[in-house]
């Protein structure tokens, strides 16, 4: 399976910082943060990866990751998102070529875990794979609904619910069989109200045809993509073992 790392986006809740930086190359604690989700996937056993990024800083990529080799990549691709806030879909849609008509593991480059999802990899077949995460603030992310009775099933899932009738946090990880790039071209922008092709979109068709399968995220987990996010996962790498 291949990786593709998302980091567009124009990191506006990260300004002044990302005035001079892309986000996903402030750090996080002692590394750029770009190199958790590449480490997370290289320890999976991926190692041809895609990072597709946008907005003024694309070039600084080149100088810091190189061709990967130091992180253990074997192959690394850039892609252009034009749109830099056409949404996360609209950023996965540029991995088509790159995928080749096989399954992969995505990750959002401002998402940080100690999780080891090579077991889910290598025993994924089709569908889709999302990762749960229970957390205080829901209403920040995408969620899950778990049927009260199976609590492995998931029943709906929304992008920033207004209820927080569920804590389960749709994580920035996801695993997707080819189809993908079919279920993207489907997405209405209008989806969750925010004008951007959203992968929980991707992930609801994937739910409504019976083919999304959830998995709790073990390990810490967390965005950095607010100044609090941010404190929270360098406070988190600087004091783990
Ligand atoms: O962190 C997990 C959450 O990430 C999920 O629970 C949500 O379902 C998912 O929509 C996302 O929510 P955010 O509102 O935090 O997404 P954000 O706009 O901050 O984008 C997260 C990353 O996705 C960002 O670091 C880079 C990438 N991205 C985002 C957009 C909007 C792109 O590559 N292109 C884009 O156009």
């Amino acid at each position: 399976m291949k990786g593709v790392i998302l980091a567009g986006g124009l990191g506006t809740r990260l300004y002044p910082l990302t005035h001079v930086t892309n986000k996903h190359l402030l750090p996080v604690y002692n590394k750029p943060m770009i190199f958790y989700p590449i480490q997370t996937l290289v320890n999976a056993g991926i190692t041809e990866i895609l990072i597709v990024t946008s907005g003024p800083h694309v070039g600084d990529f080149l100088g810091v990751l190189k061709n990967g080799k130091e992180l253990g990549v074997s192959h690394l691709e850039y892609a252009y998102q034009e749109k830099p806030d056409g949404g996360i879909a609209d950023a996965l849609a540029l991995a088509e070529d790159f995928a080749d008509n096989d399954a992969i593991a995505v990750i959002l480059g401002d998402n940080t875990t100690d999780a080891d999802i090579s077991s889910a990899v290598s025993s994924f077949i089709e569908g889709s794979v999302i990762f749960l995460k229970e957390v205080d603030d829901p209403k920040r992310f995408g969620v899950a609904y778990l049927d009260p009775v199976d609590k492995k099933t998931v029943v709906k899932i929304i992008e920033k619910p207004k209820d927080g009738l569920s804590n389960q946090a749709i994580t920035g990880l996801y695993l997707f069989d080819r189809n993908v790039f079919n279920q993207i071209r489907k997405c209405d922008p209008d989806w969750a109200g925010r004008g951007e092709l959203e992968i929980t979109q991707v992930a609801d068709f994937y739910l409504q045809e019976g083919k999304l399968k959830s998995e709790e995220l073990k390990g810490f987990w967390s965005d950095a993509g607010t100044f609090d996010s941010l404190f929270q996962a360098s406070s988190f790498w600087a004091t783990k073992k």
